[in-house]
């Protein structure tokens, strides 16, 4: 089948809405129709050129759709069914999707991670040459062929850009809060990039009633928004030390915990050095490959210090989708807040440079008509 989708050639190169051949979905795979994808700063990564990726590729790991056809062994989707998609479609059989913890099954590891379905191939072609779909899901494109557990049925009546932002920027974000480091009542908290990810951070931290949430940007509209998202405090990090600025916010003593979610290796070593004793550092930012942090493993232990990191909130997508929209729907977390602008596949190009110059605010959505 034919299908229109935006192509990455190779950093450098100006993304291209052209036509690629679309193959049928295999046993465990469904194709699903795009309503809605997100942008997301970690396309932004592979498009200029900080994380290497084999190309031609279908950028896009945030989106929503129908299931429009289901391979003979799909046992759980029918066509029809209304889906947000995962970028860690988990084998379920592994060590780590059976102890619970999917988002580092090591299947998704070793054919998501390359961009290509669990049989190692991809079903998208340009004049017989493969193309391939970010993380398996390559959702800037018209129709995607994922495997099944890649595409997680809910709520019919969701929004599609809502939908679509729950498959990256929201899960991540709220899951570091609740699941990877659960924030506790009175506990004061740090998130550091007000961005997609770190606005999801805010309200994950939000719902669990903290001390201080204190949220750090470069873009004051940004901190605006953290504000209107749940931030009590905010730090303008191009006009003060931040570390300082936390401590003096806090009396002194510093955080509880502390999310790292700009995606730089300064922002880390801010987090942690921002911590109370016995406090935690959540990596969630994801930096460009080779940047390095530096601590003092010294403090780490006469503080009683963790730094950790967060993939996908800790997420078992399967579940917690179903969650985040019920809390969406009851009115807890303002999703509707975070989708702040909504862009035609051609102004793809244009989108990905004003996210380079932090000139997206919240989550910007592509729908193709
Ligand atoms: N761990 C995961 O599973 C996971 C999942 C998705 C995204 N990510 C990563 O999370 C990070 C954020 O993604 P996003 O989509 O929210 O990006 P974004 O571009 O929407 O947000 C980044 C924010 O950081 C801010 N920022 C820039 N410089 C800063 C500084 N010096 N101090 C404080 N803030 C600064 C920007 O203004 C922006 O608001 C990226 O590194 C992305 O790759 C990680
Ligand atoms: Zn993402
Ligand atoms: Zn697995």
């Amino acid at each position: 089948m034919r299908m229109k989708a935006v192509v990455f050639d190779g950093p450098g190169r100006d993304l291209v809405l052209t036509e690629l051949e679309i193959d049928e979905p295999r046993a465990t795979e469904v194709r699903v129709r795009i309503t809605a994808a997100g942008i997301c700063h970690s396309d932004y990564r592979v498009l200029a050129g900080e994380w290497g990726a084999a190309t031609p590729l279908v950028l896009g790991h945030e989106g929503a759709g129908i299931v429009e056809a289901v391979g003979d062994a799909v046992q759980g989707l029918e066509v029809g069914d209304t889906v947000a998609l995962s970028w860690t479609p988990n084998c379920g059989r592994c060590r780590y999707c059976v102890s619970g913890r999917p988002q580092l099954c090591q299947s998704a590891v070793a054919h998501a991670y390359r961009n290509v379905l669990p049989d190692g191939t991809t079903r998208l072609s340009r004049a017989g040459e493969p193309v391939y779909s970010y993380l398996s899901v390559g959702s800037f494109a018209e129709y995607a062929v994922v495997p099944e557990s890649g595409a997680v049925k809910i709520d019919a009546g969701i929004d599609p850009a809502i939908a679509a932002v729950v498959g990256c920027a929201v899960t991540t974000g709220v899951g570091a809060a609740v699941n990877t480091r659960p924030v506790s009542v009175g506990e004061n908290v740090l998130v550091i990039g007000a961005g997609g990810v770190g606005l999801s951070v805010i309200m994950g931290a939000g719902l669990q009633s903290p001390g201080r949430l204190i949220a750090v940007d470069v873009v004051e509209s940004k901190l605006q928004l953290a504000k209107e998202f749940g931030a009590t405090d905010t730090i303008d990090a191009t006009a003060c030390d931040v570390v300082e600025a936390v401590r003096e916010l806090t009396g002194g003593r510093g955080v509880d915990v502390a999310f790292e979610a700009s995606g730089r290796a300064v922002g880390v070593e801010q987090a942690y050095a921002s911590l109370a004793a016995g406090g935690t550092a959540v990596v969630v930012g994801q930096v460009a490959t080779g940047e390095r942090i530096s601590i003092d493993p010294m403090a780490m232990s006469g503080r009683e210090l963790t730094l950790t990191g967060s993939n996908y909130g800790s997420a078992r997508p399967s579940v917690d989708f179903a969650r985040i929209l019920g809390l969406y729907q009851r009115g807890l977390l303002p999703l509707d807040r975070l989708v702040t602008d909504r862009v035609r596949p051609e102004q793809l190009n244009e989108a990905f440079r004003a996210m380079g110059r932090g000139a997206t605010e919240g989550r910007w959505v592509v729908r193709f008509p």
